[in-house]
């Protein structure tokens, strides 16, 4: 694993930051939150689980198997089972300390579905799953951390039955242009610890489709995430300070937030 990943995601759990929040660690999709109005704690909240919302929608678990890869505290997870009824959904972490949280988190319903919920340790680049198991599988704000994104296409159609569906939230840069990544660096602290990847969103979509899926679209999300979660970080910091440059990496359109979605024939 990274360093940045193991300590930002261990030792210095970012579920604790007060800017997340319910125990959710995403920017929002803040399309059904009034942001003319002050924000609360639960307009926070319901800003994470309408992104999983939005992926999920894409993703159509209903009735079948569901993956999430990058899960966290799985509470997208218990989201899932609980609004689309998949029948059953594994939540991967490639951190330890983030699957024990989650296992903690998830406690009750563990106990109360055991057959419909479980946690497994792994990469994205090499899922600990078999081959065609899964009707859909989806990810909310983990890719950027993703080194490597051919291999993971290739793991989610190797995962994925014929007619299973992805859907991938997560940002990335507009266009492959060089300056990017240095640009990125300087606004953003995530970007210059090597915690964020700087890549086009074209890499991931030309993974999948090299891995056999079809139907490969990348559809921007960012006028629903960026000025909602600026919104909510301008309680706490000031413009101009790291986490509210990505407000102005988006302004600037070298970064976006996008659901890239795709299925396997
Ligand atoms: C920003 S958090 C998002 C968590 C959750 N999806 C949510 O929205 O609350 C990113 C998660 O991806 C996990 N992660 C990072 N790199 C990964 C990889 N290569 N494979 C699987 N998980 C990874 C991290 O441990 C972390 O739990």
């Amino acid at each position: 694993m990274r360093p940045a990943v193991w300590e930002t995601y261990g030792p210095a759990d970012l579920s604790s930051v007060p800017v997340f929040a319910g125990g959710f660690i995403n920017f929002g999709y803040w399309k059904s939150v009034d942001l003319g109005q002050p924000l609360s704690q639960d307009d926070r909240i319901r800003s994470e689980r309408d992104l999983y919302r939005s992926v999920l929608d894409a993703a159509a678990p209903r009735g079948g198997r569901a993956v999430e890869i990058g899960c966290g505290l799985g509470l997208g997870c218990a989201l899932a089972l609980e609004e689309y009824g998949p029948t059953r959904i594994t939540g991967v972490d490639i951190h330890p300390q983030q699957l024990q949280r989650a296992r903690e988190a998830n406690a009750g319903l563990l106990a109360a579905q055991p057959d419909r919920l479980r946690f497994a340790l792994g990469a994205a680049e090499s899922l600990p799953l078999g081959d065609v198991e899964y009707d859909c599988l989806y990810s909310v704000e983990a890719a950027q951390h993703f080194p490597d994104l051919s291999a993971f296409a290739r793991e989610a159609a190797r995962v994925l039955r014929p007619g299973g569906r992805v859907a991938v939230a997560s940002f990335f840069t507009v266009d492959d242009a060089p300056a990017h990544a240095d640009r990125l660096a300087e606004l953003l602290d995530s970007f210059a610890s090597g915690l964020d990847i700087a890549r086009p969103v074209s890499r991931l979509v030309d993974a999948l489709a090299e891995a056999g899926l079809v139907d490969v679209r990348a559809t921007s999300i960012g006028p629903q995430v960026w000025p909602g979660w600026d919104r909510w970080l301008a309680r706490l910091w000031e413009p101009g300070t790291w986490p509210r440059n990505f407000l102005t990496a988006w302004e600037q359109q070298i970064l976006d937030y996008y659901l890239v979605t795709a299925i396997r024939p």
